[in-house]
């Protein structure tokens, strides 16, 4: 097992498998910066499943736990249960983040091929405010439609994971809460985080968990729910009659850098160790090469073993002006 400097294992490896997306979520990729101009990665630049899987292996023998595909929207790009396949052999939870509008016809092959939960990214229940935050042609129905399939092919706990902007969504938040309530999805409310260099971000836009529980407990009657693992990056409230649970993941308002375990893989192989990193490592002459596995194994712990990244909690004035990788090019 590895750790980095400040004695941080590696267990969560997110793999982005595309930087395209069929929304144009404007705190993500907005259209006017991800226009029809924009370039994105050409195809031929994209691991293969192949080499996403050698990378997998390579870092189990390090501690890794759990993989997490991620994209752009990683929907997008074909064949993707023939990934799921190729690494659910590999003795490691297998998860998926997704916007779900393609979800509905794919999460019975997807369950088949050996994935095992699903997460959906869903910032708003009302159509109107969906179609303007997503800046799409996609009804919310399919991405509703979408979670319902993966609940039926047992990918869960499915959870839905909402970015809340003050003065846009927070109105959404108790009726996602009900929505949600006894179906068994757990519905997670993210602080609005300043990733990437072009969603404007602001920090009278955050809206602390502290104070969304608070409104919320007001509705619902919530109790604490226990981490199941101190990596876990949701605080967890459940209703007291037992019809479900909710969560916050304070990402600003009380960072959780101390327990990061996470790395995250580009689709062209450049490793980051921190998502608000301003460069990544390149990896792709090792996993282009036809090396021992080993070699990548030893490549990854050189990074792992000098990381000492904490961004979220020495997030400042000074750190605001550093260049950022966009959240699109490695995922949540
Ligand atoms: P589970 O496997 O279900 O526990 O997933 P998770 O909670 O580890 O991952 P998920 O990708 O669902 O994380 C939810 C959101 O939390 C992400 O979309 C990010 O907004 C935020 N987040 C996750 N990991 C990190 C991180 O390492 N740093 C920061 N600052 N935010 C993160
Ligand atoms: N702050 C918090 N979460 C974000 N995501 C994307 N951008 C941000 C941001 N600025 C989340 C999306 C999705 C996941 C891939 O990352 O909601 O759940
Ligand atoms: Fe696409 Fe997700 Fe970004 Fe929205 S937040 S544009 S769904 S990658
Ligand atoms: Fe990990 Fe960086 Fe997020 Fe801190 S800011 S939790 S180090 S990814």
């Amino acid at each position: 097992m590895i750790e980095d400097e400040l004695g941080r294992p590696l267990r969560d490896l997110r793999i982005s498998v595309t930087d395209r997306c069929n929304f144009r979520c404007r705190y993500c990729m907005p259209r006017e910066r991800f226009g029809e101009d924009h370039t994105f990665l050409p195809k031929r630049a994209l691991l293969s499943f192949d080499q996403i899987e050698r990378v997998v292996r390579a870092c189990i023998p390090l501690g890794l736990n759990k993989v997490r595909i991620t994209g752009g929207e990683p929907l997008l790009r074909p064949k993707l249960p023939d990934l799921c396949a190729g690494l659910s052999g590999l003795g490691i939870e297998l998860a998926l983040t997704t916007n779900a509008s393609l979800l509905k016809s794919q999460a019975k092959e997807l369950a088949s091929s050996g994935l095992d939960r699903v997460t959906v990214s869903l910032d708003a229940l009302d159509p109107k405010l969906f179609q303007e935050m997503t800046d799409g042609a996609i009804p919310v129905e399919a991405v509703l439609e979408g979670i319902e399939s993966a609940v039926e092919h047992n990918l869960g706990p499915v959870k839905v994971n909402c970015v809340v902007q003050r003065g846009v969504n927070e109105s959404e938040v108790p009726d996602l809460v009900s929505h949600f309530r006894g179906t068994g999805v757990i519905v997670r409310f993210i602080e609005f985080m300043d990733v990437g260099r072009t969603n404007g971000w602001l920090r009278s836009q955050v809206l602390p968990s502290e104070s969304l529980l608070a409104y919320l407990q007001r509705d619902f009657d919530l109790i604490p729910v226990e981490p199941a693992s101190p990596h876990e990056v949701a605080t967890r409230w459940a209703h007291s009659d037992g019809s479900g649970e909710i969560g916050f993941i304070s990402s600003v308002s009380s960072p959780f850098c101390g327990d990061c375990v996470r790395a995250r893989l580009s689709a062209d192989g450049h490793l980051f160790t921190c998502l608000f990193a301003s460069g990544g490592h390149d990896l792709r002459a090792i996993i282009h090469s036809d090396c021992h596995v080993d070699e990548i194994t030893d490549a990854i712990a050189a990074v792992w073993s000098r990381r000492d990244d904490k961004y979220s909690e020495i997030r400042s004035s000074k750190t605001k002006s550093l260049p950022r990788i966009e959240m699109s090019y490695i995922g949540g």
